[in-house]
């Protein structure tokens, strides 16, 4: 199943947007729980993802990512609020508008989702087999009984997990986290989803195991048209799987581009200073430099841009007016004043 799908999306655009795109996220801004009110956590965040391309979400800690994934699946934690934003998906329209009801089918048959930590996704005191089972079954016309555990094996044997049979009535805990990640991977695709949300996929696992899942994703990723929203901070990860990247910074979207223009020319200081702060599997391994100070939560967050208190290039004009997200290029859009100022 996951071999026949790919050859549509070949003629999207290399930025992971084609004519028509599966997801269109347009003006999202969600609020969480202040000092003296609601303040916004991400704010006016849009986005678009293909059939079949990977858009990768990079940034630091704190920058957004986690809830916009969230906001997506309809899966916002108490006390964050989605103040405004549409979240249109192609074949089904508005998910924001939604009932929860009709909402429930979405997830799993249309969006799959992994999180970081597998074993918060899995029930500890049910055989991993049958977690995979029901989340097959979970779907209406999705075969059940005999037909459906067969499924289950062949999905387990799919995302790699050795002799699948003895394994489907293993306990998580008797699997190592990778072979959890890869459970867990199996139940996100197990309805067939055209989506998957991946929040820091690799990040708990160790850095073999990271590889071995990465080159998992990056095979469901060749073999079908599998679309993904690849949440990382690693470099490497986005060089490897990623169409098109969004570089997120304090709840905005700063700078945005195909994957190999922005490897080659980022112009955004933030996206700069990101290629010098982390290990890059691809480039020279010079020294790195971490990017002074940190992200300012919610609510802290300085008027201008919001980038201008640790930004090397920041004029007076930085902190009267906030720059918006403008195209430069093709394909190519940066929230910045001074685009290009800083070099890599
Ligand atoms: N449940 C929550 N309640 C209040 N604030 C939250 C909650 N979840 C996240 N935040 C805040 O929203 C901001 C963005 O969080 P998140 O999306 O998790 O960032 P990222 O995934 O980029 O690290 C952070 O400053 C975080 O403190
Ligand atoms: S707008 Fe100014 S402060 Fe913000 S990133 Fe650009 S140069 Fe730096
Ligand atoms: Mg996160």
């Amino acid at each position: 199943m996951i071999g026949s799908r790919r050859a549509a999306a070949d003629g999207a655009r290399p930025d992971g947007v084609a004519n028509a795109p599966l997801l269109r996220v347009t003006d999202l801004r969600l609020e969480v729980p202040g000092a003296t009110g609601p303040v916004a956590a991400v704010d006016g965040v849009s986005l678009e993802i293909a059939a079949g391309r990977v858009l990768a979400l990079v940034g630091e800690s704190g920058s957004g990512k986690s809830l916009t994934a969230l906001a997506i699946a309809r899966l916002l934690p108490d006390g964050v609020v989605r103040r405004s934003g549409q979240l249109w998906f192609e074949g089904v329209g508005a998910l924001e508008r939604l009932p929860e009801r009709a909402m429930r089918a979405v997830r799993g048959a249309e969006i799959g989702f992994v999180f970081q930590e597998p074993m918060s996704a899995l029930n500890p005191v049910m055989r991993v087999g049958e977690q995979v089972r029901e989340a097959i079954e979970a779907h209406r016309g999705r075969p059940r009984g005999r037909a459906a555990r067969q499924r289950a094996i062949e999905l387990l044997a799919q995302v790699g997990i050795p002799e699948p049979e003895l394994r489907y009535r293993a306990y998580p805990h008797e699997l190592s986290g990778g072979m959890k990640q890869r459970v867990c991977i199996a139940i996100a695709l197990a309805a067939g989803p055209r989506l998957l949300l991946a929040d820091e996929p690799t990040t708990a696992l160790d850095v073999t195991v990271q590889a071995q899942v990465l080159e998992l994703l990056a095979a469901l990723r060749r073999r079908s048209s599998l679309a993904m929203l690849l949440i990382t901070h690693d470099l490497g990860v986005v060089a490897e799987l990623a169409d098109g990247v969004a570089v997120m910074y304090a709840g905005r979207v700063v700078e945005q581009a195909p994957v190999e223009v922005l490897f080659r020319a980022p112009l955004h200081p933030y996206t700069v200073g990101l290629f010098r702060s982390l290990p890059r599997l691809d480039g020279p391994r010079g020294r790195l430099v971490p990017i002074p100070g940190s992200v300012p939560p919610p609510g802290e967050r300085p008027a201008g841009c919001p980038f201008r208190n640790r930004c090397a290039a920041a004029v007076a004009r930085c902190a009267e007016q906030e720059p918006r997200l403008e195209s430069v290029a093709q394909r190519h859009a940066v929230a910045c004043w001074r685009p290009g100022a800083v070099t890599p």
